[in-house]
């Protein structure tokens, strides 16, 4: 796992954008795998800015997200098909019907799983995956105790995790209970991996990441199994783990 520092969110918002803006000039057909949730949003608002100003071009990349809540249809504010929609590709030129999240509305939650699986291995897997850090370890809705072999299932959210993304919600109870995932070899099928962490929030996260330890009951451990991960933390995510070196 390649670690690089950086100062604070902007930095790593802006390091980031560089590596996936690489990715596209280098192949202007990637995929790439994406992930919701606040730890993005720099990144996001970067890759905006260099559609606008630094003539990228999203229209022949196709995007796999990672996941998306259980019962939340496209149109309700807080699914994640919603806040990838808003938060950036209307704001790029990527063609909608390239953007891939799961149907949290399926009728059959285990038929829909099949069905994203099966295109990720169609369309994908993703050249980058980028990926934000659940305070538990989570990556995706990957919780504590996910087999390393599981591929796109139906998970139950801790409750550490509703509490956590309830800030989004207008309360606790508005949270859905479950959500649709990639599993722990989806995620690791992608050819290199971004993970990003920010914030004193992560601290305890990040340090256990970089104990190097590969454990079910911390699933980000199990990207110590993959060759091509890099880890960018800012100053403050990285606190503990520095401690723990000095
Ligand atoms: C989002 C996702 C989650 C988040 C994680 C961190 O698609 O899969 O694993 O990346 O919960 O969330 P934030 O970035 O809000 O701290």
């Amino acid at each position: 796992m390649k670690l690089i520092r950086v100062e604070n969110y902007e930095e790593m918002s802006s390091y980031a954008a560089r590596l996936v803006e690489q990715q596209i000039l280098d192949n202007s057909h990637s995929v790439l795998g994406l992930a919701t949730g606040s730890t993005p949003l720099g990144l996001y608002g970067e890759l905006i800015q260099g559609v606008r100003e630094r003539n990228i071009t999203y229209r022949d990349i196709q995007t796999i997200s990672l996941d998306e809540y259980c019962g939340l249809s496209s149109d309700h504010p807080n699914s994640y098909r919603y806040f990838m929609n808003d938060k950036l590709f209307r704001q790029i030129d990527i063609p909608l019907e390239n953007t891939h999240i799961p149907d949290g509305t399926a009728v059959s939650v285990e038929a829909e799983c099949e069905r994203y699986e099966a295109l990720i291995d169609e369309i994908g897997p993703p050249d980058l995956q980028i990926l934000g850090l659940g305070t538990n370890g989570h990556i995706g809705f990957n919780e504590p105790g996910t087999p390393e072999t599981s591929v796109t299932h139906c998970v139950k959210l801790e409750e550490s995790t509703r509490t956590s993304n309830a800030r989004f919600f207008k309360d606790l109870d508005s949270v859905p209970t479950h959500a649709i995932t990639m599993g722990i070899q989806s995620i690791l099928k992608s050819e290199e991996i971004l993970v990003l962490a920010s914030g004193k929030k992560k601290a305890p996260a990040v340090k256990r990441l970089l104990a190097g330890t590969v454990s079910e009951d911390f699933p980000a451990s199990y990207l110590w199994q993959h060759n091509r991960v890099t880890l960018i933390v800012d100053k403050e995510a990285y606190s503990l783990a520095m401690a723990e070196k000095e």
